[in-house]
Parts: C-alpha cells; sequence; structure tokens
C-alpha cells in the first residue's frame, strides 16, 4: 500500500502510525483529569517514547482544555510529534481547534461525527442525509484550516456498510488524510473488525489516497486483539493509551499493542517506531499522576508481567530464559538491581534504583525532595523494599505542581479524650496552621484540611491498604470525593496511616480543583 501523507510523507511499506490518546479520550474517564504541568510531562514522555501522534485534547470543551492544546502545541512548534486535537461537526470546535494547534510545526485536526443508525436517530437526532452533508461541510472546513485531517466515524462499527462507504468517500473526497472507524462501544470481534478495514479498502473510491486508521475500546476486552486484526484488515494508524487507560474499560493499551506487533513480526507485518524500553517509565509515570496503579498483573507493565513463582518456571528460566519468556523484561524497560536500599544508601545508589524502577532521569530538586523522604522512611523502616520507593516517588515528586500541599501534621489520640490534629498546609505557596478536633484522628486531620481549604466536596470513599508486609509497612491511602456530580480519587502513602490519609486527601482536592476548572462541553462525546 503506498500513501502520501501531509505529515508522514511517503509511507513505507510495513509503517504504522501510533496515536496516542491517552492526553484525551484517557484524560476523558473518570478520575484521570490532569493538570497543564502534567499534560506536559505526559507529552513529553510519549514523545521520549516515539509516538508519531499525541491526541493533546478537546479544545472547545473548556479554557483549561484549550490552554493544555496550545501549550503542547507550542512544546512542537519546530519538531517532534503531530499534535491532533479533537473537534465535533461544529463550526466553533474547528475554529477553536485551529487556533489552539496553531503554533504546531505539524498540526492535526481530528473531527468526529456518529454515523451509526442508534447514534443518528437517538443522539444526533439527524438523517443519514443530513449526516453525510455534513461530513462533506465540516471536513472541507477543516482542510481549509489545516493539511492535515483527520474524519472519525464514531460507532463506526455498528455503522450500516453502504452509509459507512458513502461517509468515507465524501470525507476522502473533501479533503480528509485520515480515516478513523472506532469500535466506540467496544461490541465487535476481531473478525469483523478485519473484514470491515478489508471491505472500506476494497470499495470505497480513494481509498488508496489515505491512512485507514483502527480506534478500540476494550468494554469486551478485545480492543488489542481488534487492534491487530485492523492491521491485518490495512489500517496503518492505531490509536492508543498508556496503560489502556479511557471511558469505561478503556481504550486498546498502546503497550499491548507494541509489544504483540515485536513479539509476533512472522503474523504482524508492522513496524512502530516506539522505543520499547521507555515503555515502562511512561506507564509509571501516568499511573503516578493519575493515582491509578495498573493491577499486577497487567501485561507488559504489571509488577508480575516478568515475576515467576511455580518452581517449575524458576527452574525453566533459570535454565533458559525463553523457556516461559516471550520478551524480555529489559525490552520494555525492566531492570534487575540488586541494590537493597537503607538508611546507609547514598544518593547515587537512590538514583540509580529510580533508574531501575522504570522512573528515568528525574530533575535534581526533585531527586532531592525524594531522597529526603526515602532517608525519612528508611529511619523508621527495617527494609525499605521497591514498593516503598515506588510509593514514595509517586507521591512527592510528581505532586510538585499541585496547588495544596502537605507540609506537617501532629495527632493526639486514644480512649481518654476526643483526637486532635494540628495541621500545616502549604496553599499557593503560603503555609498555614489549623488545629481541629474530631470522632477519630483521621476525622480530626480532615476537619483540620476543611478549616485550611473551605469546600463542599463530600467523603464517598476512604480505604487504607498496606505497600508491603509489616507493622513498620507504609500505608497506602485511597480518598475519593465527590463535588456537584464531579468524583476523584486520591492517594497518599506514608508509615504514618493518619499522614497517608492527609496526603491522599490533598491529592484528591487538587484534582477536584483542576476538575473545577472545567465545564462538561454542551454534548460530550461517549467515548
Ligand atoms: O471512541 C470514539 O469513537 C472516539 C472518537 C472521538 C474518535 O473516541
Ligand atoms: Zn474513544
Amino acid at each position: 500500500m503506498s500513501v502520501n501523507h501531509p505529515s508522514f510523507g511517503q509511507l513505507a511499506d510495513g509503517r504504522v502510525i501510533i496515536f496516542d490518546t491517552t492526553l484525551r479520550d484517557g484524560e476523558q474517564s473518570p478520575g484521570f483529569s490532569m493538570n497543564l504541568a502534567e499534560k506536559l510531562r505526559m507529552a513529553e514522555a510519549l514523545t521520549e517514547l516515539g509516538v508519531d501522534v499525541i491526541e493533546a485534547g478537546f479544545p472547545i470543551a473548556s479554557p483549561g482544555d484549550f490552554d493544555s492544546v496550545k501549550a503542547i502545541a507550542e512544546l512542537y512548534a519546530n519538531k517532534g510529534p503531530v499534535v491532533a486535537g479533537l473537534c465535533r461537526h461544529d463550526r466553533r470546535d474547528i475554529l477553536s481547534a485551529a487556533e489552539a494547534l496553531k503554533p504546531a510545526a505539524r498540526p492535526r485536526i481530528h473531527i468526529v461525527i456518529a454515523t451509526s443508525p442508534l447514534h443518528m436517530r437517538v443522539k444526533l437526532r439527524m438523517t443519514p442525509d443530513e449526516v453525510l452533508q455534513s461530513v462533506i461541510d465540516h471536513v472541507s472546513l477543516a482542510r481549509h484550516h489545516a493539511e492535515d485531517v483527520e474524519w472519525s466515524a464514531e460507532d463506526g462499527s455498528r455503522s450500516e456498510a453502504d452509509f459507512l462507504c458513502r461517509c468515507v468517500e465524501a470525507a476522502i473526497k473533501h479533503g480528509a488524510t485520515t480515516i478513523n472507524i472506532p469500535d466506540t462501544v467496544g461490541y465487535a470481534l476481531p473478525e469483523e473488525i478485519e473484514a470491515m478495514f478489508s471491505m472500506l479498502r476494497t470499495r470505497v473510491p480513494g481509498a488508496e489516497k489515505v491512512v485507514f486508521s483502527a480506534h478500540n475500546h476494550n468494554d469486551l476486552g478485545l480492543a488489542v486483539a481488534n487492534t491487530i486484526a485492523a492491521l491485518r484488515g490495512g489500517a496503518r494508524q492505531i490509536e492508543c493509551t498508556v496503560n489502556g487507560i479511557g471511558e469505561r474499560a478503556g481504550n486498546a493499551a498502546l503497550e499491548e499493542i507494541v509489544m504483540a506487533i515485536r513479539t509476533r513480526p512472522d503474523q504482524v507485518n508492522c513496524k512502530p517506531a516506539v522505543i520499547t524500553e521507555n515503555i515502562l517509565k511512561t506507564s509509571k509515570l501516568l499511573a503516578a499522576i493519575t493515582g491509578f496503579d495498573v493491577q499486577p498483573n497487567k501485561a507488559i507493565v504489571g509488577r508480575n508481567a516478568f515475576a515467576h513463582e511455580s518452581g517449575i518456571h524458576q527452574d525453566g528460566v533459570l535454565k533458559d530464559a525463553s523457556t516461559y519468556e516471550i520478551m524480555t523484561p529489559e525490552s520494555v524497560g525492566w531492570s534487575n538491581s540488586s541494590l537493597v536500599m537503607g538508611k546507609h544508601s547514598g544518593r547515587a545508589a537512590f538514583r540509580d534504583k529510580l533508574r531501575a524502577l522504570g522512573y528515568g532521569e528525574i530533575g535534581d530538586n526533585q531527586l532531592n525532595d525524594a531522597f529526603r523522604r526515602f532517608k525519612d522512611v528508611a529511619d523508621r523502616k527495617k527494609v525499605v523494599f521497591d514498593e516503598d520507593i515506588s510509593a514514595l516517588v509517586d507521591d512527592e515528586v510528581l505532586r510538585a505542581n499541585d496547588r495544596i500541599r502537605f507540609v506537617s501534621l501532629d495527632v493526639h489520640a486514644g480512649s481518654k479524650r476526643p483526637a486532635s490534629a494540628e495541621l500545616e498546609l502549604e496553599i499557593d505557596g503560603t503555609v498555614t496552621t489549623a488545629t481541629a478536633t474530631g470522632d477519630g484522628p483521621v476525622d480530626a486531620a480532615f476537619i483540620a484540611i476543611r478549616k485550611l481549604f473551605a469546600h463542599d466536596a463530600t467523603l464517598q470513599l476512604y480505604s487504607v491498604g498496606a505497600v508491603t508486609e509489616g507493622t513498620d509497612a507504609q500505608a497506602r491511602v485511597t480518598v475519593r470525593l465527590e463535588e456537584a456530580g464531579k468524583m476523584v480519587d486520591g492517594q497518599g502513602a506514608d508509615t504514618d496511616t493518619i499522614v497517608a490519609s492527609v496526603r491522599a486527601y490533598v491529592h484528591a482536592l487538587n484534582k477536584l480543583l483542576v476538575k473545577r476548572a472545567r465545564t462538561a462541553p454542551p454534548a460530550a462525546l461517549s467515548a
């Protein structure tokens, strides 16, 4: 297949474009909002990972979204990945995206409208002819503002083949350069996806001029399988997110697709330009920013993905790793570190350990903050496990841009008198103190937070777990807050459960502040 794409030139045989939508579809899912600094940090990590396109957001959705798309476009004003901004079929959306993307060296306007009978009738209240006309009008408008235009058929996999062909033909004719057919609700099976892409490529006039793209949701756990099937059907762009985050059950996971392609070149003849050794640190960065860890058995990036427990497996791996490992842990960024950390470990050993844990290079200030907390933990715990270090790095280093920061806490608890807490927080750069009594030390500390930073959010969930085993283990606390229908989860870790609780509450509050700055677009996209 030879396609001449405005952003990628002549696509070599087997070249596959990785379109990352962690910052748009991923960020759109409940609890995953990121602030501007976090989005920029993620964008840099995605670039180091080698993705081709970063979907930076949905500019019309809110001033915050507009600003972050613009800031990412500015980051890539001279070189770097293509920066895409999502729009509905609406003139204001397209103009807003064009404006936000203006600084980018390689901007892409991505426009979407639903094409399935159900979505057209119930959601859009438009006839198929009206939708077709809208494709003509809005692709033309987008093309007027950008050379690189992606058109998406929302709920494409549940659309009627003839109508889908007509829409795709119109989109190509009026200037779309990438045609994306999402399985928006994660309904399709791999054979259907492969057949759909093959059908479009053979039936639609002009299909040879564009790149076909797959965008699969994971409602039936098939997003990655469907993406591989799309490649077999001739798709040359795949849309995915780090750790598979996204609406409902998520999107296809970037790390799983890339490693499936790399591990089975005999079955999938494609070449993504991803630097696989950077996968783990990107995954960890996202987990730390959002506060959502991947499950231990998550393929590629889960803590157990390369762990061998059974004697038979261990014996096999010791004789020859390929007996039970289909890819090397190093190829995705895991590295063996024999460094045991304790209170005598120095800064250099700590930096090495962070690298081995997949955190890559972190700045001197952040290293100092993390090192200070590590020493504090090491003073209180006999053995500092890798999990302890991950917990404190996630907790401390990545909160650098938060408006509210924990400073100190002193609590008095017991059975003789009401518990009391004296809490110091730094709010927008100013340190303030409050004292409160409550029904137990956690309650007292949370009341003190409310005194220092008044808010209406209600506590929906409070849960405590241990990072490792033993009575000196760090506690990892999750706090869920709800305010005016907006839900956020915060995480905090510390050897002191009450301190971990305050850190988790403060983390959730900071996330709520990011959410407050946003207003939902009038007719939000379903995925
Ligand atoms: O799932 C979907 O249909 C989408 C589109 C906006 C591409 O996310
Ligand atoms: Zn989606």
